[in-house]
């Protein structure tokens, strides 16, 4: 009853001009190991389950991407989307199908743009979470020690341990305020939401029904639809018409059957260029760099990407994210990282 849902809808605009939206970060090789983000994920879960119950969940526009880069994935497990309406949709849609297909169904969903370094780890704290929630109601999440207090993340304080490993979860706060993420990583008491959750099917619907009506009456109402003919009917008329907003704000931050498994596996989001440089190899002066012509002085803790053969120099740079690609170009103070999601959607032109 085994399956995996890999959510790979995202534009990843935080990592712009590398992420496009022709082609986004989890179909990219952003660590230069000869595998997209959502390779390296598909490969990891082959390990937990068969291939046949990997399901991707994702925009209709990356349908192609995605049976080129996935061998073994047919069509038949690619649940697609007509519009961007943020993940709690996307996971909705996804479940009531996979409902249709097996009521027990025993789901991890997960992100298609991490990086977890320790995989055998990985999977055994998801056999632990799905040997929980195949016999409670329950919401599970992987949780992460913080290490900075970063506002790209939820935070879970966790209370007391349920059964060994599992901890009922006492709040859940999303992408807090950064002055609200320095308590929390003081508390102590705080884990990362890793993004990877693990419920039972019944559990993640009766919980959208309590907490996210509006979705859950949207797609209850296609109940009959779902893997027949008159799915994508149902679906380009009525996806677009869901609220616009994710899992974590709809549901994680409501539900109070929330449980989470503190785990260590190497985990990096890889959510922001700052991320990627923390999980990147740095030179002397712990500048991450990625160019085949460069001339760099007098510059530390950056990270610079020149695409292609541009010649680059560069003197008496901090702190600063450099990224060349295609069209475009990104001189930004990594401090400010965060801002770039909403620089890139500022902008009219199609990025
Ligand atoms: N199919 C589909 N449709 N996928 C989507 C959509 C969508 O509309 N929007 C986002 N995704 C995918 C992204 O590609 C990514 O793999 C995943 O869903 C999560 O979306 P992000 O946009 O990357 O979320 P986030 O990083 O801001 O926050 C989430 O992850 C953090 C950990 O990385 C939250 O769950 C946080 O609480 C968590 O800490
Ligand atoms: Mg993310």
């Amino acid at each position: 009853n085994n399956y995996v849902l890999i959510m790979a809808g995202g534009v990843g605009s935080r990592f712009w001009p590398k992420s496009r939206n022709n082609f986004p970060k989890q179909f990219l090789d952003i660590l230069g190991i000869g595998k997209s983000l959502l390779q390296l994920t598909y490969e990891r879960f082959l390990k937990l389950c068969p291939k046949e119950n990997i399901f991707i969940v994702t925009n209709n526009q990356y349908e192609d991407i995605i049976l080129q880069q996935l061998e073994g994935i047919t069509s038949s497990q690619l649940i697609c989307e007509p519009s961007r309406n943020n993940t709690a949709p996307c996971i909705a849609y996804a479940s009531f199908k996979l409902q249709a297909l097996n009521p027990e169904a025993n789901i991890v969903v997960a992100p298609s743009d991490h990086f977890i370094l320790y995989e055998d780890v990985f999977i055994e704290k998801i056999k632990i979470a799905l040997a929980y929630t195949e016999q409670n109601e329950a919401l599970v999440t992987l949780g992460i020690n913080p290490i900075r207090p970063d506002t790209g993340y939820g935070y879970i304080k966790y209370a007391s341990e349920n059964v060994e490993g599992v901890y009922k979860v006492a709040q859940f706060t999303e992408k807090p305020t950064l002055d609200k993420a320095k308590i929390f990583l003081e508390d102590g008491n705080y884990v990362w939401n890793a993004g990877i959750f693990i419920w039972k099917v019944g559990s993640i619907i009766n919980a959208l029904q309590k907490h996210a009506a509006e979705i859950h009456d949207l797609f209850n109402k296609g109940i009959a639809n779902y893997n027949t003919e008159l799915e994508r009917g149902f679906i380009d008329t009525h996806y677009p018409n869901s609220p616009n907003i994710s899992i974590d704000y709809a549901i994680m931050e409501q539900a109070d059957n929330v449980y989470t498994i503190p785990a260590e596996f190497g985990w990096s989001d890889l959510g922001t260029w700052a991320s990627l440089y923390d999980a990147a190899p740095k030179n002397e002066e712990h500048n991450v760099i990625a160019a085949q012509q460069i001339n760099v002085k007098d510059t530390n803790n950056s990270i610079i990407h020149i695409n292609g053969d541009k010649l680059a120099v560069i003197r008496g740079l901090e702190n600063f994210i450099v990224v060349d690609e295609g069209n475009a170009l990104l001189i930004y103070p990594k401090a400010q990282e965060q801002e770039i999601k909403e620089v890139v959607k500022e902008m009219s032109i199609s990025f």
